[in-house]
């Protein structure tokens, strides 16, 4: 049975207060409409539409990418007129589903369940049981609590409003069935919209029993109409996602302060110290601990790491045991072998560091491939940039580089070669070989001191 998934985002989100198009703006790191689509992927879609609203060219061309329909509807006349601008591009599927642009954390099991358990009749609806349903349309039931219809708070009367079971909006129907009921569809009600909520009242006239199903958690479907919203939503889906590390063997010392904006996998026993944010794939090997205040994007930190408090490491990949900060800075295609030690205030970029190599202190190493057991004196400089090209540093296993040294690529230092303090290296240095390039050192004998002048 084909399944069809419109998702309704034409809203204007007048409450954001924002430029950006209400569905655009990130929870975890992606737009809340990203989620929904992955929503929809997830039930397994043969057809998704996305109704945006005008004006808002924005959502097709950031998510270009979606394998999905895009209708734009020009005038909000209602969430029925919504789904009809999208049925063109549901023909072929049988059923159709209906979710939200700005209700992101609908989870695919649910729908699952919605689909299976209606699967027999024309109409599925979820709703859930609210203590405190104001503003939300309410379900109408007969005494043998079958549903009749649903109907919207600003149209119902006193005893309608006393009822706690409303609609979540999340439907799912028989295509052609939509279709008609949505061409019988009118306006004549206090809002002058369209209600695509009305079609339930049109399915029960019609014979059809109205299958319902609710969520796990209020959560699941609960829309965004602002800032506090927005952030009240990240911060639960922040904690489930905690809890799913937590469960899986991760220390996490304080899960009210991590932010995942994509994937973590970890290993088992690694410790995540607190606020830690990470960005698009992160992987930690067993037993790896993460000091307090770091971000890691797109980055493979190997097992038994240990990680100091606030680093920044992007697009790199630290070797088991390595010790990296505080304070230090992995840019993209740094490479960190084995039980290799970065320290303070060093910022590493595109540089193969082998095996046990140490670059401790205020360093910036670039372009570099380094050999193993290498030691980098605090200050050491690439000099990788003439200021048009990018040039190689190729420094061999076991040479040593004095404090405030900078070399200047293009250049190579040779195995077990010594590199005295203060040196601005521009040619090649042998191996095994003390190589200095800085002033002798002299002393002035019987130098004196300038002194002033006695005033007269
Ligand atoms: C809707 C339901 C209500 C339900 C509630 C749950 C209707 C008539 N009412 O009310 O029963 O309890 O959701 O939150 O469906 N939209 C469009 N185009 C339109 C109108 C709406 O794309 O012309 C989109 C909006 O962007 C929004 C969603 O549909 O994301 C819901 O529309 P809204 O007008 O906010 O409906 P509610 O009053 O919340
Ligand atoms: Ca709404």
């Amino acid at each position: 049975m084909s399944l069809g998934v419109v998702i309704l985002a034409a809203g204007k989100g007048t409450r954001m207060r924002s430029a950006l198009p209400k569905v655009l703006h990130p929870l975890a790191g992606r737009p809340l409409l990203r989620h929904v689509l992955d929503a929809a992927e997830a039930v397994g879609a043969a057809r998704v539409c996305v109704v945006y609203g005008h004006g808002g060219e924005m959502v097709p061309s950031t998510l270009a990418d979606a394998e999905c329909a895009w209708v734009e509807q020009a005038e909000r006349l209602g969430t029925g007129h919504a789904v009809q601008q999208a049925l063109p591009a549901m023909t072929g599927v049988e059923r159709v589903l209906v979710l939200y642009g700005d209700v992101p954390l609908i989870e695919p099991e649910t729908l699952n369940r919605l689909v299976a358990d209606s699967a027999e009749t024309a109409l599925g609806l979820l709703t859930m049981t609210l203590a405190d349903p104001t503003g939300y349309g309410r379900i109408v039931r007969d005494a043998d609590g079958r549903v009749l219809r649903s109907v919207e708070h600003k149209d119902a009367s006193d005893a309608e409003r006393a009822i706690t079971e409303v609609n979540t909006g999340i439907i799912v129907a028989h295509r052609q069935r939509l279709e008609d009921w949505l061409g019988r569809v009118g306006n004549d009600n206090v809002q002058r919209e369209y209600y695509l909520t009305d079609v339930i009242g049109l399915a029960t006239g019609d014979g059809v029993d109205v299958v319902t199903a609710q969520p796990e958690t209020l959560e699941e479907v609960a829309g965004i109409n602002d800032r506090i919203q927005l952030a009240e939503l990240e911060r639960y889906h922040q904690r489930r996602t905690a809890e799913c590390l937590m469960r899986r063997g991760t220390t996490i010392i304080d899960p009210a302060r991590i932010d995942i904006r994509g994937t973590l996998e970890c290993e088992r026993d690694v410790v995540l110290d607190v606020n830690l944010i990470c960005e698009g794939r992160v992987r930690i090997g067993a037993g790896a601990r993460i000091g307090p205040n770091c971000l890691l994007k797109d980055c493979e930190i190997g097992p038994g790491v240990e990680v100091l408090a606030n680093c920044v490491i992007e697009g790199a990949r630290v070797g088991a045991g390595a010790r990296v900060g505080p304070f230090a800075r992995l840019r993209p295609e740094a490479d960190l072998g084995r039980d290799c030690h970065v320290g303070n205030f060093v910022e590493i970029k595109k540089s193969q560091i082998a095996e046990g190599s140490k670059v401790n202190h205020l360093t910036y190493i670039g372009d570099t491939e380094m050999g193993r057991g290498v030691n980098i004196g605090a200050g050491t400089i690439t000099c990788n940039y003439d200021g048009a090209n990018k040039h190689r540093t190729v420094i061999g296993d076991g040479a040593f580089i004095g404090s405030n040294t900078a070399l200047v690529a293009p250049v190579n230092i040779g195995a077990g070669a010594t590199i005295g303090a203060g040196s601005v290296i521009v040619r090649d240095a042998p191996a095994e070989q003390l190589t200095l390039a800085r002033g002798r050192q002299v002393t002035i004998e019987g130098w004196e001191r300038p002194v002033k002048k006695p005033k007269v």
